[in-house]
């Protein structure tokens, strides 16, 4: 294929992808069935507008500026099985109650984007699975194949596919009704925590500045400025992402912008490039690097500072603010020694771009049991050691990437309200990764909040 060019990749096209290696495909049993798939997929309304990938691109070249900060969260995979408004509400009320604390301790404001309405398709590390003797095809999320662990329901089904479209659409839709709606209303503030997150300690704290918002509120109310004409207190926006793992999926979903004639892909506001489908020549940069929303790249640790320079050309050439977000996943134990290089690296080549930290995906281990889980004190510590970074390359910590769900859920272990060892199994819901259950991520809200206030401030005088 074509060198890169300085000024756009001329040779793109929606498919162009498919003359590129492509990682963490499916082996999808009868390829005739799949571009029937695509075609299908072509035809369906887009889930998402190029405006409004653009308005995101604005806030997050905000947040490059040193003027905003993103809160980038939510399920490590949806489920076919998990899918309620109920559980779609409770994740929002989570998002909503993490950007108040955000904003109100810090006056930055935030830049909201789920993991969500379209975030079904896994890598693996392995593509198949061993269990007793029988090997099968990996479990690569609900638009791929089946958790259940025999032949017929692990092998790759396109029409999972449409199925996750059509979830996507129902999802995005109540997304939308909610955050504009009045659902998202500040002066609803109290009741986005919910009533097991609402008596822990942090629960508290929250309540606390909830009526802080509220007094401040009534207060501007009785000066005589007139709050039903604001509109930023009674909307919020909260932008969809995803990892763009299935190409033809992608591919299926990309449009033509009218206005611009652009491309987007319209499966999301935000799409993010995995830790393990970064290949520079890969199909995964080659899709991305076509289309105009905004991209995340995971970064591991064997990412190099030239590499990475590499990737933000290829994807960003242009140098556009709000394009490109890079998410760090170095580990806990290595961020502070591994990010500074990349950081130093993306600055001397003059590319502006978000750096956020995941401080999920490197730190997850198995118990003596077996049971996949991470340590709240640890996902803290990469949290810190990503400020301490950014901190001595003079670089703004622009955001954090979590796993959540708005249930009670027993995943991760630690928190104020420590989950133990053994009570991971009372309610381990995750078909994937461990995730922060409600009162994990608000308590982390105000850890994070602290640091950014010192990242704000400057360091604390010794
Ligand atoms: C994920 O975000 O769910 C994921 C698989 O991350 P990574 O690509 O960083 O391993
Ligand atoms: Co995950």
């Amino acid at each position: 294929m074509s060198a890169p060019v300085p000024l756009g990749n001329f040779d793109w096209e929606p498919a162009s992808w498919r003359r590129h290696a492509a990682a963490q495909q499916p082996e999808w049993p009868d390829t005739g069935a799949v571009e029937q798939v695509v075609d299908e997929l072509r035809r369906q309304p887009p889930l998402v507008f190029a405006g409004e990938a653009r308005s995101l691109k604005a806030s997050l070249a905000k947040v490059v500026e040193g003027e905003g900060f993103l809160l980038h969260a939510g399920d490590c995979a949806e489920s076919f099985a998990e899918f309620s408004a109920d559980s779609i509400r409770d994740k929002l009320k989570v998002i909503l109650q993490m950007s108040v604390v955000l904003t109100y301790s810090t006056g930055v404001p935030t830049t909201k984007i789920g993991r969500i309405a379209g975030q079904f398709a896994k890598p693996r590390s392995s593509p198949v699975e061993k269990r007793d003797g029988q090997e099968l095809p990996s479990f690569f999320g609900d638009v791929v194949n089946d958790y259940a662990f025999d032949a017929e329901s692990r092998r790759p089904d396109p029409q999972r596919l449409l199925r996750g479209y059509n979830q996507s659409a129902s999802t995005l839709n109540l997304l939308r009704a909610f955050t504009k709606g009045g659902f998202a209303d500040l002066t609803r503030v109290h009741m986005w925590n919910q009533e097991f997150v609402a008596s822990s300690p942090e629960g508290q704290r929250y309540e606390r500045i909830a009526a802080e918002i509220e007094r401040a509120l009534r207060f501007m109310s009785a000066i005589g400025i007139d709050l039903a004409d604001a509109q930023s207190l009674h909307q919020v926006d909260v932008w969809t992402s995803h990892e763009g793992l299935v190409l033809d999926y992608e591919e299926g979903l990309t449009r033509r912008d009218s206005t611009t004639g652009d491309w987007y892909d319209c499966s999301a506001h935000m799409l993010w490039i995995g830790e393990r489908t970064r290949q520079p020549d890969g199909a995964h940069v080659e899709f991305f690097s076509g289309v105009g929303n905004p991209i995340g790249i995971k970064l591991g640790p064997t990412a190099t500072p030239e590499g990475v320079v590499e990737l933000a050309e290829k994807l960003n050439a242009e140098r556009e603010p709000g394009r490109l977000t890079l998410i760090s996943r170095m580990g806990a134990s290595r961020v502070r020694e591994l990010l500074p290089p990349l950081l130093r690296a993306v600055r001397e080549a003059e590319h502006q771009v978000v750096w956020a930290c995941d401080p999920m995906h490197a730190n997850v281990f198995k118990t003596e049991s077996g049971i996949k889980t991470r340590r709240f004190d640890v996902i803290v510590d990469e949290i810190e050691g990503f400020f301490a970074a950014c901190r001595e390359e003079g670089v703004w910590p622009g955001g954090v990437h979590l796993e959540f769900t708005g249930d009670a859920v027993t995943e991760c272990l630690g928190g104020s309200d420590t989950v133990l060892e053994e009570a991971l199994t009372t309610n381990y819901m995750s078909l994937c990764d461990p995730r922060l259950n409600a009162r994990q991520s608000l308590d982390l809200a105000f850890h994070v909040a602290e640091l950014m206030r010192d990242a704000w401030l400057g360091p604390a005088p010794a």
